[in-house]
């Protein structure tokens, strides 16, 4: 009648993957509760202690998920959804994804399983679209099935995982300013050029290639991205001496996570990861921005049952 889930934080675009590459995060995400009530309402019951969600069942992605699904079954019963909220929204963590994925995957249990894993990641997706204006599965995707994936087409929808160097690290820094989803999608172009797009292409191949055969040179060279970064960048409080830092640190490759303002950093150890997560902590103290940091392997889990 009831069931508790883990959603992960999310990586997405990792560098020229814009909307296509993703990965999940591991330990670090929401826990989502979910409660069958009589009354055929959908409810999002706060808690307190955790960022503010909106708890208006047509502003929260959550219940725009549910909702969608429940039409979908013709279920009469309502809904209950608690968020233990963790990733902070506007994060660029895939804070709504995690949302839109956790309660996919939790209310697909409570519906024996009717849904197949890519209708999930299609009903999570619906929810980013209700969000962000355009259908996106580069966060709900990792989120659902865990690891890295790839969005390779969005009509019809088709997402795949491919294997990455288990042993790699991320290390997260959100420097705290809010950056909507929506707004830093206007600021991209709606053209490339062909000269761009075979860089842009040359660069996703090389990213491809990189992380299955675990080659770090690779996955650096390959980490440049002409389309979204070079637009976003300025969202960003001191972004460029952020990545900079991070490279000078031994980092294999550093670049924006999904739409900021959080940022990122591959490293072959746990430790330069940690590293990193100190030198960037100290340089945004300088800028006086208040931040948190992550570290993570590579290889989180999809979503849970707990
Ligand atoms: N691919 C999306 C974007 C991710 O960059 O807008 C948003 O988190």
């Amino acid at each position: 009648n009831s069931i508790k889930i883990f959603a992960p934080a999310t990586i997405s675009n990792i560098g020229p993957g814009y909307d296509i590459f993703g990965l999940a995060l591991h330990g670090i995400g929401d826990t989502i509760e979910l409660n069958w009530v009589e009354n055929n309402r959908i409810e999002i019951a706060p808690i307190a202690g955790f960022p503010d969600i909106p708890l208006d069942p047509e502003k929260n992605i959550a219940s725009i998920v549910a909702q969608k699904m429940l039409n979908q079954v013709n279920e009469s019963r309502g809904l209950r959804i608690t968020i233990s909220k963790n990733v902070m929204p506007g994060s660029g963590l895939g804070s709504s994804g995690s949302s839109a994925a956790g309660v996919a995957f939790g209310l697909n249990q409570l519906l024996n399983n009717k849904f197949s894993q890519l209708e999930l990641i299609d009903f999570a997706m619906q929810g980013e679209a209700a969000l962000a204006g355009k259908a996106h599965a580069d966060n709900v995707a990792p989120a659902l099935m865990g690891g890295f994936t790839i969005v390779k087409g969005y009509q019809p929808l088709e997402v795949f995982k491919i294997p990455f160097p288990e042993e790699m690290h991320i290390a997260v820094v959100h420097p705290q300013v809010e950056v909507k989803t929506s707004e830093a999608r206007k600021l991209l172009p709606d053209r490339v050029t062909l000269e761009d797009h075979t860089k842009q292409g040359g660069n996703i191949a090389g990213m491809i290639a990189g992380m299955t055969t675990k080659n770090y040179e690779l996955i650096k060279a390959s980490m440049q991205d002409l389309i979204a970064e070079p637009k976003r960048a300025q969202l960003i409080p001191a972004y460029e001496e952020a990545k900079a830092t991070a490279l000078k640190n031994n980092a294999i490759a550093c670049s924006i996570s999904g739409s900021g303002p959080s940022i990122f950093a591959f490293t072959k150890t746990e430790s330069e990861a940690n590293l990193i997560c100190e030198v960037w902590e100290a340089l945004y103290d300088k800028h006086q921005i208040p931040t948190k940091t992550y570290t993570s392997l590579i290889n989180g889990e999809g979503c849970k049952v707990l």
